[in-house]
């Protein structure tokens, strides 16, 4: 795979880089993005149903049964070649900054540490009354099927009904995660947007931010987003392909 050379030598030269991810990071470890054609999990379920605080409160057990059935999957599920690229590269620069829309761990468990989840997390549930954590017990439950019901435990303090940590449509993002999030796009020189299709604001934002600020911005994704025509490079192809040969062209470009 060839890149071109000002890309490289921006890369190598670069002292702070922010690494954005969305779905399709996680596509390749088998896990569902949201808006491709056919797969994406928002042409099969409605997501006024399952991603709003009214869709929960309207049917808690089909609402928890459903994030309980993508965590399963989670579980089950191994970083792919894309996220282990993705913990190298933090090695390799002064600093990295991994931003997520992803409820998943998969960054975490190649290696990454201090991931912000712009989005929230499967695995960080809490109570819907008053907002205190709920631990899962360990192991992997029963999975159930794809929109099957699941009544949601109940928060031990004060017998709330426990709901998935993740941000569901008109609720707001985290502040601490978003400041994170902003002020890392305002200062870093490389910006990296992968697998995002750059539609759900205010995250979308965040490439914008860091090119208005003069950071080049790279992009990877198979196919054309929002984000084409802002973006300085659009490498299209697969994370999982894409991110190793690049850290595989980094050192060549050394002279
Ligand atoms: P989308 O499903 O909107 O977009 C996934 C993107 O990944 C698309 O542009 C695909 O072309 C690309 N893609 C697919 N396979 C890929 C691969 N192997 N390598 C690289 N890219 C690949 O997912 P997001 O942009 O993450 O919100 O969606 C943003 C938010 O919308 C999600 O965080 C979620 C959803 O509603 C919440 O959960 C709050």
């Amino acid at each position: 795979m060839d890149f071109n050379d000002d890309l490289l030598k921006t890369l190598l030269h670069a002292k702070h880089i922010v690494v954005f991810t969305g779905a399709g990071m996680s596509a390749e470890s088998g896990i569902a993005t949201f808006r491709d054609a056919g797969t994406g999990l928002w042409e099969q379920y409605d997501p006024c149903v399952l991603a709003s605080p009214q869709g929960y409160r309207a049917d808690k057990a089909l609402v928890w049964g459903w994030y309980e059935w993508r965590r399963m999957q989670v579980l089950r599920a191994e970083p792919n070649a894309g996220h282990l690229a993705v913990a190298e590269l933090a090695k390799r620069v002064e600093r990295l900054t991994l931003i997520t829309q992803n409820v998943d761990d998969l960054h975490e468990r190649s290696g990454n540490t201090d991931v912000v989840h712009l989005h929230g997390s499967l695995h960080s549930p809490r109570c819907f009354a008053c907002a205190r954590p709920y631990a899962f017990p360990d192991g992997i439950p029963n999975e159930p099927a794809g929109g099957r019901r699941l009544t949601p435990p109940h928060c031990q303090h004060c017998k709330g009904p426990i709901r998935p940590g993740v941000v569901w449509f008109g609720e707001m993002l985290s502040e601490a995660a978003w400041k994170q999030a902003e002020q890392a796009a305002s200062q870093c020189d490389v910006f990296f947007s992968i697998g995002t299709s750059s539609l759900v604001w205010p995250a979308a934002q965040l490439p914008v931010t860091a090119a208005a600020k003069g950071a080049t911005v790279i992009q990877i994704n198979p196919g054309a987003t929002a984000l084409d025509s802002k973006a300085h490079f659009n490498l299209r192809g697969k994370a999982g392909e894409i991110m190793p040969a690049l850290l595989d062209a980094l050192p060549l470009a050394v002279s």
